[in-house]
């Protein structure tokens, strides 16, 4: 049994979080004023909630490069969202080596296993150095160290490495919201030794899942020398020369409270109804992601194609509402994945579109919440099919919004919230187009009954192990606290257009 935290654990007083992202992006109008927008993803989603209220501080990129007083509209953005925001300024060659190149052309598909799609371009590799420099730069001028400085996701990796080399000594951990991959994929990255040791200089590792935390601590001992890895269950030991890391899993969620009670309001009632008006005698399918490969939307298309084939039943009954997140468009294999998907919704529509019903339903924008809220409460089924996702947050979001505890949840079985769900949602190979057009009838021929138990066990456990379950678990490990050993601050209170997703005018 290991001891939950090292020894000499300093008094920690505030939470700082640093990612790449904040979690609201400037948006320039083009008459040149400003707005305030959420930052869309799961990251965001699952954070928020956490400092939400508790005047801790949040390090990460404002989402844009454009030279604006920052210091104004970050004065606004702090009351908004009760807590403390620092940006860090990022230059546009910045931008597009470190968050386009690095990480989202090289880090991100090979870390989904799709290293067809990365791009090795080794003048990345320099400025993800520097960037995560910059950032360690920034913590150390703005923390101390009775902070608990937590570190998130694949942007910031070297982020301990580097405040090492400017001699700052802080409690630092870090959490991967995206899968580790096993070692014959790690392998092939051409900067796999400097990652692993960057990643060795926290003191905390947490991942997603079990076999995320197996895939990492295999690549340590086939990689690095000098280390050992002690001990089971959630946290264990690594031993890496004089130092000592906490490796763990901690599965991520979400506010499942606040999804439930913003559910139950009679705004998200009102949208739902009028969503049921729109599609009589229809049973909706809703898919929800951001714009990405690793989504599986484009296999999805080509299974609920199937299914209209293979049960002709279904046509005139069934609507796919595919809602498609705008992201990291600059990206090639993005932008070539939107093309992707305009037709193939154009192919479908024009081949099964009847009077009075069109089968896919397609919307390419980002929702306000209680807009998104009352397509969860209204959809029969969702059909979340990543071909490989670190958890998926849409999946828990689902089912927390369905207060009726009626609805089927279709997901993929390498979406890292299938090791939570896999015995009441139906699972399924996104790869497989037959099995998904034949899950998707099930689907649509469940009764009440069996929609009622399913949607009751995953509900109770979506909301046993929540965001709060999952901060505290890490903050546990990491410093022998929990979140209450922050507590919130009366004076704060953040705004209602902040938490419902809406954009905020300057
Ligand atoms: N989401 C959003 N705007 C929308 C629709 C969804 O911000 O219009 C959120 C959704 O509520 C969820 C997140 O985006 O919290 C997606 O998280 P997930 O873990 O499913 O995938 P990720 O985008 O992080 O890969
Ligand atoms: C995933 C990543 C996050 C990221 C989010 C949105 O959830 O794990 O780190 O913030 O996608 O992507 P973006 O590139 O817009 O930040």
């Amino acid at each position: 049994m290991l001891p939950q935290t090292s020894k000499n654990t300093p008094k920690i007083k505030r939470l700082v979080v640093v990612s790449n992202r904040l979690p609201i992006i400037l948006v320039k109008e083009e008459n040149g004023d400003w707005n305030i927008e959420p930052g869309s993803g799961g990251l965001v989603t699952a954070l928020a909630p956490i400092l939400r209220n508790r005047g801790g501080l949040w390090i990460g990129w404002p989402g844009t490069c454009e030279r604006v007083n920052l210091d104004k509209i970050m004065a606004i953005a702090n009351k908004n969202t009760g807590h403390n925001l620092k940006p860090v300024s990022l230059t546009e060659q910045e931008i597009n080596k470190y968050y386009f190149g690095f990480s989202n052309e090289i880090i991100w598909p090979l870390f989904h296993d799709l290293i067809s799609r990365c791009n090795f371009d080794p003048t990345y590799w320099e400025v993800y150095q520097e960037v995560n420099q910059k950032f360690a730069r920034v913590i150390a001028r703005n923390t101390t160290a009775d902070d608990y400085i937590w570190v998130h996701d694949y942007h910031l990796m070297l982020v301990a490495k580097e405040l090492q080399n400017i001699g700052i000594k802080r409690k630092i951990g870090f959490f991967l919201h995206i899968p580790f991959p096993q070692l014959d994929i790690f392998v092939k990255l051409p900067w796999r030794f400097q990652i692993l040791r960057g990643l060795l200089e926290f003191d905390l590792i947490g991942f997603q899942t079990t076999r995320d935390r197996r895939n990492f601590t295999q690549c340590l001992r086939t990689l690095i020398r000098d280390v050992r890895v002690k001990g089971k269950g959630q946290v264990s030991l690594i031993q890496s020369g004089e130092k000592e890391i906490r490796v763990g899993n901690f599965p991520i969620s979400i506010d499942f409270r606040d999804f439930m009670h913003n559910s139950e309001t009679k705004e998200v009632a009102d949208r739902a109804w009028y969503i049921h008006e729109y599609y009589p005698n229809q049973k909706i399918i809703l898919g929800v992601d951001r714009l990405d490969y690793t989504k599986g939307i484009t296999f999805r298309f080509q299974a609920f194609k199937r299914a209209l084939i293979k049960y002709p039943e279904l046509q005139n009954k069934i609507t796919l509402v595919q809602i498609v997140v705008p992201s990291r468009e600059d990206i090639p294999e993005y932008h070539s994945l939107k093309h992707e998907i305009d037709c193939l919704v154009g192919e479908i529509n024009g081949q099964f579109t009847q009077s009075g019903w069109v089968p896919i339903h397609y919307i390419f924008r980002s929702l306000e919440k209680p807009e998104l809220l009352a397509y969860y409460r209204t959809a029969e089924v969702a059909l979340i099919t990543p071909l490989k996702d670190g958890m998926n947050l849409v999946a828990k979001e689902y089912c927390a919004s369905k207060i009726e505890k009626n609805g089927v949840l279709i997901l993929s079985e390498f979406a890292g919230a299938a090791n939570q769900c896999h015995k009441d949602a139906l699972l399924v190979n996104p790869y497989d187009i037959e099995g998904v057009a034949e899950t998707i009838y099930q689907a649509f021929t469940m009764d009440k009954k069996e929609q009622h138990s399913r949607m009751s066990r995953l509900r109770r456990s979506i909301g046993k192990y929540t965001i709060f379950w999952w901060v505290n678990s890490f903050l546990r490990a990491a410093i022998a606290k929990n979140l209450d050993n922050f507590p919130p601050l009366e004076y704060y209170i953040p705004s209602e257009e902040y938490s419902q997703r809406k954009i905020i005018s300057l």
